[in-house]
């Protein structure tokens, strides 16, 4: 193995894959992982736990006073062995992922001062490198010098598929049209919102998983981290 470490961002819609494939990897070689979205999502359901959203909107006079204290962090789980989402030292690993974060997550996720808070804590933690950091604008915004950008895409079905398995899994109920109306919702407002849209980096490499199996897919995330790794 090598030692040259490096910045990964995988980037792209919601739900189609990207963290899976992005653990993975990260596991593999032995790099860190971060989730950036579940920093978006703890955010949202601070906000919703302390009712700064009222009416599908946010109070962000009141966000901005609680920013300071909104401590998100990162903890593996030594029994699952899996990376959970801690909000002021509580796990909200379940919680974040629920229809009522999931509703609320783009109208947070529009905010100016989130979004400079956050990407300066995902900042902070790529400073060593080694790091498979996935998202939204992770390539474009958070590390436009990342040596290996990828762009996930797959269809809205495809998506909504593969989030109702993962709820049903986890023990919820899963409407599939719902999940794909949200989906839909949620690629609208990440592509047109003002800062930091979702958009394929000029220098991403754009992968369409529709018909792809997970291990494909990993398969194919390693093969483009070697690529990477041997051009240094
Ligand atoms: O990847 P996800 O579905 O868990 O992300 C939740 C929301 O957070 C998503 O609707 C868009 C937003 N997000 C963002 O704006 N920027 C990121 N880097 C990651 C997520």
């Amino acid at each position: 193995m090598d030692n040259k470490s490096i910045i990964i961002a995988i980037d792209g819609f919601s739900s189609c894959g990207k963290s899976t494939m992005a653990k993975d990897l990260a596991r593999r070689i032995g790099y860190i992982y971060v989730d950036s979205g579940a920093m978006y999502r703890a955010v949202t359901l601070y906000c919703l736990d302390n009712r700064l959203i009222n009416d599908g909107v946010v109070d962000t006079q009141r966000l901005a006073s609680a920013m300071g204290e909104i401590v998100i962090s990162f903890a593996n789980n030594p029994t699952s062995g899996k990376q959970e989402t801690y909000l002021n030292g509580v796990c909200v690993e379940q919680e974040i992922r629920n229809m009522r974060v999931s509703n609320s997550v783009s109208l947070v996720s529009q905010i100016d001062f989130v979004r400079e808070a956050l990407v300066a804590q995902q900042r902070r933690l790529g400073e060593a490198k080694g790091i498979v950091m996935d998202g939204r604008d992770i390539g474009t915004a958070v590390f436009p010098d990342a040596e290996l950008k990828i762009f996930v895409t797959a269809s809205a079905r495809t998506r909504a598929e593969r989030r109702a398995a993962e709820m049903q899994a986890a023990g919820e109920n899963a409407d599939i049209d719902a999940i794909e109306r949200n989906i839909a919702m949620r690629d609208e407002m990440d592509m047109t919102r003002k800062i930091s849209p979702l958009r394929k980096a000029h220098d991403a490499i754009e992968l369409d998983n529709s018909r792809m199996t997970i291990d494909e897919q990993n398969a194919w995330l390693l093969a483009r981290y070697e690529e990477t790794i041997a051009r240094l």
